[in-house]
Parts: C-alpha cells; structure tokens; sequence
C-alpha cells in the first residue's frame, strides 16, 4: 500500500495557557509532535504531510527541513475535513491516507498496522474506541446489523446518541481518490459551523462502502492533549510503561514511580536503579551499574560494575568499568574515564581524558585535561584552562601526585611520578619523579599578640 500520512496540527491550545505552540510541549523530553512524525516514519509512508496553524511557523522551524517533512498552513481552523482538504494537493501519488492529529502523542504503531490492514479490504476504516464516559467525542453510529453508518459530533447529537459508547479517535484511513470526491461534498451545516471530516462516514456509506474499524488495546493511546493536566497525566502513564519494560528486562527500579526516561537507554544484566533518577538521551548502562537516587545522566555509556553514587550529573561521557562517581559529582561534555577510576564529591570534570585507576576524590576542577594511568588529585586542585579569552590544555603523567589545592595553570605539563606540594600554583612544566612545589615559606611571629576586645564597649 502506497500510504500518505497527514498530521492535523493546526489546533492553537488555548488550554495550555502557553505562547508554544500546543504540538511543540513535550512529553518525554520530545515535543508531542515528534511523537507522532516518529510513530509515522516507522510506517515507512510515501510522504507526511503535517497541516500546521495560521502563525504558527514555530512548528515548522522545530524540524529539521532535511527530514523530508511537507508542511502545509492552514490559516484559518474551519475543521478537521477543512484541514485535510488543504492537505490534498501537496499529496503525491499514493492510495491510502492515514489521518492522525499531532496532539495524541501515544498512538502505537501496532494499533496503525491493525488500522491500516483494516482499510486494506474497504475504502474507508476508523479506529474507535469504547469509553465509559464518552463526553465530548464524536459517536459511531451502527445500525440493527452493527454496521457503521455515521459519526455525530456531541454538539449534534441527539439524547439517544449521546449514550452511545463508542466513541471516534479521529484517526482514519482512507482510499485517496474517494477521500478527496467525500471531501469535496462535505458542507458545514453543523452546530460547530466546521467542515467535519466525520462527516465522509455517511457519504461513504451512502456510496455503498463498508466501514471497517480498529480499535486500540489501551484507551491511552489515542488521549489528546488539551490542558497541562492532561499532558501530565500522559507523561506519567508513558513512563510507567517505560519503567515496566525495563523491569521486564531485568532492571530493578527500585520505584518505577519515581524513574524518568526521557530518551533511550540500554541495559545490561542486575542494574539497579535507585529513586528520582533521570535518564535522558541516548544512554547505555553495562552489567551490574547501580545509580544512586536523583542522578541525572545524559548521552553516556558506562561500562560494567560502575556505581554511580547519589546525586551526580553525568552528561555526554564515558565511564570506563568500576569506576565510583559521586556522591554529587559533575561530569560534563567530552569526558572519558578509562575505568576504576574514582570521582568524589563537589568534582567537576570537563572534557578530559582520565585513565585507568587514576582518582580525584574531592572537591576539584579538572577541564582540558589528559591524565594518565595511577594518577592522585589531591583535594581541591584546579586546572586553570581558561585565561578570559582561550582555553588551555594540561597533562597529568602516569602516576602523578597533585597536592590538595593546588593549581595548574595550563598549558602546562606535569611529569610522570611527579609529586606537587600542596597549595602549589604551577605555572610552567614539572620534572618527572620528583618532588616540585611552590610556595612561600611559612615562618612564625614570636612578638605577635592576639588582639583583644576593648574592655569600655
Ligand atoms: C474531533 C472529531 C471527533 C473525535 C475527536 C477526537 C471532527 C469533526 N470531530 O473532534 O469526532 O471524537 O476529534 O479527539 O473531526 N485541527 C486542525 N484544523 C482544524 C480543526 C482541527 O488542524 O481546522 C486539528 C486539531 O489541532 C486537533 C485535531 O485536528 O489536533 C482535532 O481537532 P479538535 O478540534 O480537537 O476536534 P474535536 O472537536 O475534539
Ligand atoms: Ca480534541
């Protein structure tokens, strides 16, 4: 089947009390509309063509023009059918049109297929659903022998079909070439003064087709986003689905209630997961890694046995195997850890190469840095790699020892075994293996008198 895909996006969402753009609020960290563009590219369609609102170049500009989106403007909203027959023209040669609406973030692409097989044997196939309190949906209309005969809006509908249950999603598929004769028909005498594309259900109907429907497994799926409430409420439901597949997958969450993926993550055996930790990105944990509660971690890999400890930072590095990190550590861009490496506490690290079993275990900035194997950082040292206009590198020998608070003003060389006294600021190249340090002297000052308090105040 040659399939067209057109996304209605036009809504303004006045609910969401927001300058954004309804479809461009995320969930997921992923805005509602990428959901469904993404959904739609896994059904490998001819083209997406996605009718945006009047003004609303914003959502356009969200994506990337590569991506082979068509975007068409629909500047004023006369209604579903109005904004589907904008879509018309820019459609190229295909059979089938699926209709989805870029505000129902969480359709799946298993419920697509079924919608999509459905329409392989009619002209016309809706997916529906039963809700027990159907308030404000379009309702199926069947006759006796249970076929589908129209939809009616709830601000047309009469008494009798207001208790009517099943209800329309608004996602349908149809035949090109009828779809664009229904439309053509379709008039706005209505309670809403709209062009509903529900109304193609009777026309079809009338020209004898057989309505199939597909309905989804999970009510959820086809929830808009009206409201924040609303957004929230999907959120939360997308992420314990996220969690339950983890879990299902050996992760041990220990609250799947308080977990957050915002991305991608990939496992490997006995990790554990403790509270309030964020995922997001493309993130892969090895065997064995444990994370400590209200860790954020983002586009990393972290290799076997690594224990993140609580509340760490940890964004777009490696972390080689073993390695302890944390409690509130800072990783940041471009950091690689070789292994059984150790960061502690308030360290920050940023793009630096730290290899195998070297530690800095308190309190230090360490930017720009390549550090060699076995290395100790003593607490409080920094790497000055910025000097207001560029930044520098500094290197660490293997097996280097840098006193507590010491600085290292790069570009600047410390020698393999090199020990730095503490408080030292190094400001040119150190010698390998041996001691170097620069400080002033300490004396004492016998004649000294601790000042005390005037005795009249
Ligand atoms: C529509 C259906 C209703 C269904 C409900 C499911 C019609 C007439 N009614 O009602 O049967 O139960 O969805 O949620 O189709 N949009 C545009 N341009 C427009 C109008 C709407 O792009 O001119 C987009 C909206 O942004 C939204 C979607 O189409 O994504 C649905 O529009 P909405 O106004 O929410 O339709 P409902 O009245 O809720
Ligand atoms: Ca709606």
């Amino acid at each position: 089947m040659k399939l067209g895909v057109v996304i209605l996006a036009a809504g303004r969402g006045t609910r969401m009390r927001s300058s954004l753009p309804k479809v461009l609020h995320r969930l997921a960290n992923r805005s509602l509309l990428r959901h469904v563009v993404d959904t739609s590219n896994k059904l490998d369609p001819e083209q997406i063509i996605i009718v945006f609102g009047h003004g609303g170049e914003v959502v356009p500009q969200a994506f990337s023009s590569d991506e082979g989106l068509i975007w068409v403007e629909q500047e004023q909203q006369l209604g579903t059918g109005h904004a589907v027959d904008q879509a018309l023209p820019a459609l190229a040669d295909v059979d089938h049109i699926l209709v989805l609406y870029g505000d129902v973030p969480l359709i799946r692409i298993e419920t697509l297929s079924s919608l999509i097989q459905a329409a392989t044997e009619t002209d016309l196939a809706l997916l529906t659903v039963g809700l027990e309190n159907p308030a404000g949906y379009g309702r199926i209309v069947r006759d006796a022998q249970g076929r589908v005969q129209r939809i009616v809006e709830q601000k047309d509908a009469t008494a009798d079909e207001l208790a009517i249950t099943e209800i329309n999603t608004g996602f349908l598929v149809a035949d090109k070439k009828r779809l664009t004769d229904w439309l053509s028909r379709v008039d706005n005498n209505n309670a809403q003064k709209e062009y509903y594309l529900t109304d193609i259900v009777e026309l079809a109907v009338a020209d004898g087709v057989d309505v199939k429907v597909a309905q989804p497994d999970d009510a959820t799926e086809v929830m808009g986003v009206n409201d924040r409430s609303q957004l929230a409420q999907l959120e939360r439901y997308y992420q314990r689905n996220r969690a339950e597949a983890l879990m299902q997958q050996g992760v041990a969450l220990l609250d799947p209630s308080r977990f957050d993926l915002r991305g991608e993550l990939t496992v490997g055996q006995d990790v554990e997961i403790d509270i309030n930790v964020i995922i997001e990105g493309q993130v892969e944990l090895g065997n064995s890694v444990r994370i400590g509660a209200n860790s954020v971690i983002r586009n990393c890999c972290i290799a076997d046995g690594v224990q993140i400890l609580e509340n760490c930072v940890i964004e777009d590095a490696t972390i080689g195997a073993e390695s302890v990190i944390g409690p509130f550590s800072r990783i940041r861009p471009g950091t690689w850890l070789a292994g059984k490496n150790k960061v502690g506490n308030f360290v920050e690290i940023k793009k630096s190469d730290i290899d195998a079993g070297s530690k800095v275990s308190h309190l230090s900035y360490i930017g720009d840095a390549v550090v060699g194997k076995g290395v100790n950082i003593g607490a409080g040292t920094i790497t000055c790699n910025y000097d207001g206009a560029n930044k520098f590198q500094t290197i660490i020998g293997d097996n280097a020892f840098i006193g507590s608070d010491s600085q290292l003003v790069a570009p600047v060389t410390i020698g393999a075994g090199a020990t730095i006294g503490a408080g030292s600021t190094i400001t040119t190249d150190t010698p390998p293996e041996i001691l170097t340090l620069s400080r002033s002297k300490q004396f004492s000052v016998k004649s000294w008198k601790r000042p005390v308090k005037n005795p009249k105040t």
